[in-house]
């Protein structure tokens, strides 16, 4: 079996890195790619430590040079491209190269709570003072501007009443580590969902296990 070759883009810890390269992995022999290449424009990102504790190879990102960035995407024959907190723009250059085949993952329902500026805590916050009684996770394509591609899968997830924006984020993050490995598996397997897939809501009640088996079903849909 030709196994996708994945590049992932990260500026910070690295924790969706890790959910997608666990789940590949979880799929053993059926996976349908393998994490070839991790770039990141912070030298000190843990998404660097998490990619070489997987013995993937690592790059520096110079997030401007667009034409670094397509040489080494090109050179390790990357196909499809997953941003996991790339803080950076992608060079309009990449995002065209790599149109269709360059996804990111936003910790809220876009359109709402994106764009620039819109990244972290910020994104909770503003949930927050919103008033928005659902948030979620959303998986998109890439293009030249901040947080505004075509939305291939939106996971959301329920506000409660006294959340903060850490309990929002934790809560926020564990739908990404669910969704976002299963959107680029099904990428990668050239299974893409429906554009724009509205999801059942994560059940913050119910185990890891259990919503991810409801989330695969709809995927599956
Ligand atoms: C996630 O919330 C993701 O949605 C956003 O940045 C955060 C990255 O977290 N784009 P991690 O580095 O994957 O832990």
């Amino acid at each position: 079996m030709t196994r996708c070759r994945i590049a992932v883009l990260a500026s910070g810890g690295g924790s969706n890195l890790q959910a997608i390269l666990d789940h590949l992995r979880a799929l053993g022999d059926a996976r349908p790619a393998d994490v070839v290449l991790v770039g990141s424009d912070r030298p000190d990102a843990g998404a660097l430590d998490r990619a070489r504790q997987a013995g993937v190879t690592t790059s520096l990102v110079t997030p401007a040079d667009a034409a670094s960035l397509a040489r080494s995407l090109e050179e390790h024959g990357v196909q499809l491209v997953a941003l996991a907190g790339y803080l950076k723009l992608v060079p309009a250059p990449v995002t065209q190269r790599f149109a269709g085949r360059m996804v990111n993952v936003h910790p809220a329902l876009l359109p709402d709570f994106g764009g620039p500026g819109l990244y972290g805590a910020r994104v909770h916050r503003a949930v927050l003072a919103s008033g928005a009684e659902t948030s979620g996770a959303t998986v998109h394509f890439v293009d030249e501007v901040y947080d505004h591609g075509t939305v291939i899968a939106q996971f959301p997830v329920p506000v409660r009443g006294g959340d903060d924006e850490r309990t929002l984020a934790a809560r926020v993050l564990r739908a990404e580590h669910l969704l976002y490995p299963r959107v680029v598996a099904a990428l990668a397997a050239g299974r893409a969902p429906a554009r724009g897939l509205a999801l059942p809501p994560l059940d913050p009640d119910l185990d890891d296990d259990t919503n991810a088996r409801r989330l695969e079903r709809a995927l599956a849909r």
